[in-house]
């Protein structure tokens, strides 16, 4: 199939305004947001896709102590006065991370826009309306979605089967959950999990989305903090590249298709336990796949949407040239039919 993207000159220049339900909750030009990203998720990429009319967001738990995420809120403040936000993914742990250090730094920095996921918004929600930050909540089924609107979340973004990182265990794609979610919410959702190009836009609107979210894209992207082997993988990488791991653990991740991930697959098919896999799938073996680009060093999240994406441009680029295609998308469509 022809590529939307191939076949647009390069984008240069800021499109107009396209104002959603989610732009004008959150106070930004344009509806694309840039999801939280373990180790990729740095101040130079959540900046740049700010200052392109943008939401890109800080990852607080890439940051080893609350001091260095109120540091790195600082480095993107230096880059960019427009918004930006910082994701707190909260996942159940035998050794938790200082959630409520990470949380009083957010707010002390002064930044208003929180992307919660792992789990319920819940414990944080009186924290955050105390200090006027609004929580855009990420999750992976309708029905959570509704409960985090009913706890009073500004907006949620919900991830499909598509995804990087975690799909959860229900396995809708796009298609199916984006309308069901529209159908289901008031409030402003965004669509999440496969999205790469203008095309993915026009139809995540044409869905009853207000607008989406992606990680793989901008993962690679010119100022994505990762080694450029890894984004020159993900270039060449087909849709089919993906593996789930932990299944059988109801624990799925969607990572690269590479000799580890292959690895942790036969070995939970075989009655294999979580010990069997610790080794293979520690955090240090992944964070060398990013910061040394072997990218058969460990286990590493990419979404199919990767079987789309074929170039490493800026990340301010991919904003513009996907909020420029999405309109070109739905006025040549509105000419054809309208
Ligand atoms: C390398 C990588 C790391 C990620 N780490 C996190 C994370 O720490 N917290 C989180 O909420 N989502 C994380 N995600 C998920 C993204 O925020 C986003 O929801 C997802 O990538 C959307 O699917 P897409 O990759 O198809 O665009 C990660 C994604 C990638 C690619």
């Amino acid at each position: 199939m022809t590529s939307v993207i191939s076949a647009a000159p390069p984008a240069t220049t800021a499109a107009p305004r396209l104002s959603t339900r989610f732009t004008e909750a959150v106070g930004v030009e344009y509806p694309v947001v840039q999801g939280g990203m373990m180790w990729a998720g740095r101040s130079a990429l959540a900046a740049a896709v700010s200052e392109a009319g943008g939401l890109g967001i800080i990852t607080a738990l890439t940051q080893p102590t609350p001091a260095d995420l109120v540091a790195e809120i600082e480095r993107a403040r230096k880059l960019t006065d427009r918004p930006f936000g910082v994701n707190l993914t909260i996942l159940p742990s035998i050794n938790p991370p200082p959630y409520d250090d990470y949380r009083r730094a957010i707010v002390d920095s002064g930044v208003t826009i929180v992307e919660t996921a792992g789990s319920s918004p819940e414990p944080h929600m009186e924290f955050f309306a105390a200090h006027g930050v609004k929580v855009l909540h990420k999750c992976t089924s309708v029905r959570h979605a509704v409960k985090a609107e009913a706890l009073g979340v500004t907006a949620v973004s919900i991830d499909g089967f598509e995804c990087a990182g975690h799909p959860g265990e229900d396995d809708i794609p796009g298609l199916v959950l984006i309308p069901a979610a529209a159908d289901a919410l008031t409030i402003p959702f965004i669509a999440s999990g496969g999205f790469a190009d203008g095309r993915g836009l026009a139809a995540a609107l044409a869905l009853g989305a207000d607008g989406i979210n992606m990680g793989t894209r901008f993962l690679c992207s010119r100022e994505s903090p990762i080694s450029d082997a890894v984004k020159k993988r993900i270039t060449e990488a087909s849709e089919r590249d993906t593996r789930l791991i932990f299944r059988q653990l109801r624990n799925t991740a969607r990572v690269a298709r590479n000799s580890v991930s292959d690895e942790v697959v036969r070995i939970l098919d075989h009655g294999g336990s979580f010990p069997d896999v610790q080794d293979l799938v520690a955090g240090a073996r992944g964070r060398r796949v990013f910061d040394d680009g072997d990218i058969e060093a460990g286990i590493w999240s990419v979404g199919l949407a990767q079987g789309i994406i074929r170039d490493i441009p800026p990340a301010g680029e991919i904003v513009t040239r996907v909020v420029r295609e999405a309109r070109e998308i739905l006025a040549r469509e509105l000419r054809r039919f309208g």
